[in-house]
């Protein structure tokens, strides 16, 4: 008998439990039964261009906005960096590489890369990708992940390879990169 009352109001909190959960989610979030219908197939796009770091001089495109005065470790950079479709800084532009990088390793070269690729070329102007990943800068390639986009890049997965193609002893340095972006 105890243990049928206890079943009963057991069954009746798990009504009321589930009746306010539903409403709940559902004021919240609603399942996508139309997205899903009009669902396009997912595209592969490579893009190719070319980013521009500058770090020297009177008007540096990467500032360092943190850091400690013990080692570089830590040092973190604001960057505004150019993109072009060729190598040249004064080649067509395509965009602009707008975020963060910090020296993330204490014994390598490694970086953080906190980044939105922003293009104002073509069909891609007003999109972009955000990629986060690690940079280890001395390396031939690197590759790096490619977290998300907006515009034409809505819902955007992929990769970036990053190839640096020239620097100088200033910091300033120019890297080619292959980006390999999936997106509906
Ligand atoms: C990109 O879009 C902006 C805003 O719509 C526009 O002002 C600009 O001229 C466009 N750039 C190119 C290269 O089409």
């Amino acid at each position: 008998m105890a243990s049928q009352v206890t079943c009963t109001l057991f069954s009746l909190q798990f009504i009321l439990f589930s009746y306010f959960f539903t409403i709940t989610s559902g004021a919240f979030c609603e399942e996508g039964a139309e997205v899903i219908a009009i669902k396009r197939a997912e595209k592969t796009t490579h893009l190719h261009f070319y980013f521009h770091d500058i770090v020297s001089g009177e008007n540096p495109s990467a500032i360092r906005i943190a850091g400690s005065d013990k080692s570089s470790f830590g040092d973190t950079m604001m960057a505004d960096d150019l993109l072009t479709e060729g190598p040249e800084i004064s080649s067509k532009p395509v965009g602009k590489a707008q975020g963060l990088y910090a020296l993330a390793a204490q014994n390598d070269i490694s970086l953080l890369m906190v980044m939105n690729y922003a293009f104002t070329e073509g069909e891609y102007n007003g999109s972009s990708i955000s990629i986060l990943g690690r940079n280890q800068i001395l390396n031939d390639v690197r590759e790096m992940p490619i977290v998300g986009g907006s515009g034409l890049f809505r819902l955007a997965h992929g990769y970036a390879l990053a190839h640096t193609v020239w620097f100088d002893e200033q910091g300033d340095a120019t890297v080619e990169y292959n980006v390999y972006v999936s997106h509906y």
